[in-house]
């Protein structure tokens, strides 16, 4: 079935092709809290998924963003380990200066790795980005793969944003939240997979890694809690986006207040999406 067949009638002429939703390009400072409150959230755990990292490695960080997690790995690799960050925007990026981190602007879709040095890294790592290059994950898992060595290790970590939920039936907000994001379809219609998360095992399997090892998790927050307020800001953030393409109609915006009034009431509780990691090693 095509994208265009799975789209409900009254969001047929909407579909806009999904790619990166929360582009920093003309809201800087908003994007720059939205992603510091993104690492405040994630930074502890990804430290653990991340642990296996040695001295001396040579590490790779696509989508880097902020590029928190790219600094505390060239922590962790010392001044004879070495780290890349790449994204397609490296406003973030270059304000940092770390000896052994380097810094390109970098689309690992569409850009030679030649520069990068194929085949040269330990570990190439990525989180919260593969969801959205929609339809094309393998694509990007398969040239992240082509940057290991052998014996190299891959991680990812991403999420089944479709999941979000406040939890209570009988809080008042929850029916019309529940009308609008319609079980997780809210990103269907924008061309993503609201379970994206989960699939990372298969992927990885099929871009030919071995020794693979998942993990998930989530947890029930109250709406105020960082976690409710990051989710808020990247609801806001991707309705930005629609407005600017021209995508943002009436009945969306109708939505989008559905899906953010719980956000705004602290004595709502929300399920955070699971956040699945997964490890793989490549063997030749
Ligand atoms: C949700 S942010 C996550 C940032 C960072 N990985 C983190 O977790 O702190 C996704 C990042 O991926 C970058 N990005 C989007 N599409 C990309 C692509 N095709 N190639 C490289 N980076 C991309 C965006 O510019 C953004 O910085």
């Amino acid at each position: 079935m095509s994208q265009e067949q799975e789209i409900p009638h009254d969001n047929q002429v909407l579909f806009c092709e999904p790619g990166y939703r929360l582009a920093a390009h003309g809201r800087q400072a908003t994007e720059d809290e939205r992603l510091t409150l993104l690492e405040q959230i994630f930074d502890p755990i990804s430290r653990q998924q991340r642990a296996i990292i040695q001295p001396g490695w040579r590490c790779l960080e696509v989508g880097a963003g902020r590029g928190s997690m790219a600094v505390w790995m060239a922590r962790q690799v010392g001044a004879t380990g070495q780290v890349i960050a790449t994204d397609v925007d490296t406003t973030y990026l270059e304000r940092l200066t770390i000896p052994n981190l380097e810094v390109h602007r970098h689309n690992i879709l569409s850009d030679s790795l030649d520069h990068l040095s194929p085949g040269s890294f330990d570990l190439v790592c990525a989180r919260l980005l593969l969801f959205w290059l929609a339809g094309k994950q393998e694509q990007a898992l398969n040239r992240m793969v082509e940057c290991l060595k052998p014996g190299g290790w891959l991680i990812d970590e991403d999420g089944d944003w479709g999941m979000v939920t406040p939890v209570d039936p009988a809080h008042p907000h929850y029916g019309l939240y529940h009308r609008a994001w319609k079980n997780g379809d809210w990103w269907t219609m924008r061309g993503y997979d609201p379970a994206f998360g989960r699939k990372l095992p298969v992927l990885f399997e099929r871009c030919g890694l071995v020794n693979l090892r998942h993990k998930a998790s989530a947890s029930v927050v109250r709406s105020d809690s960082p976690w409710g307020r990051w989710w808020r800001q990247s609801l806001e953030g991707i309705r930005a986006s629609e407005q600017a393409d021209g995508s943002l109609t009436e009945e969306r915006a109708k939505e989008y207040n559905a899906l953010i009034t719980p956000l705004n009431d602290p004595s709502c509780w929300v399920m955070t999406a699971p956040i699945h990691a997964c490890w793989g090693q490549r063997i030749s």
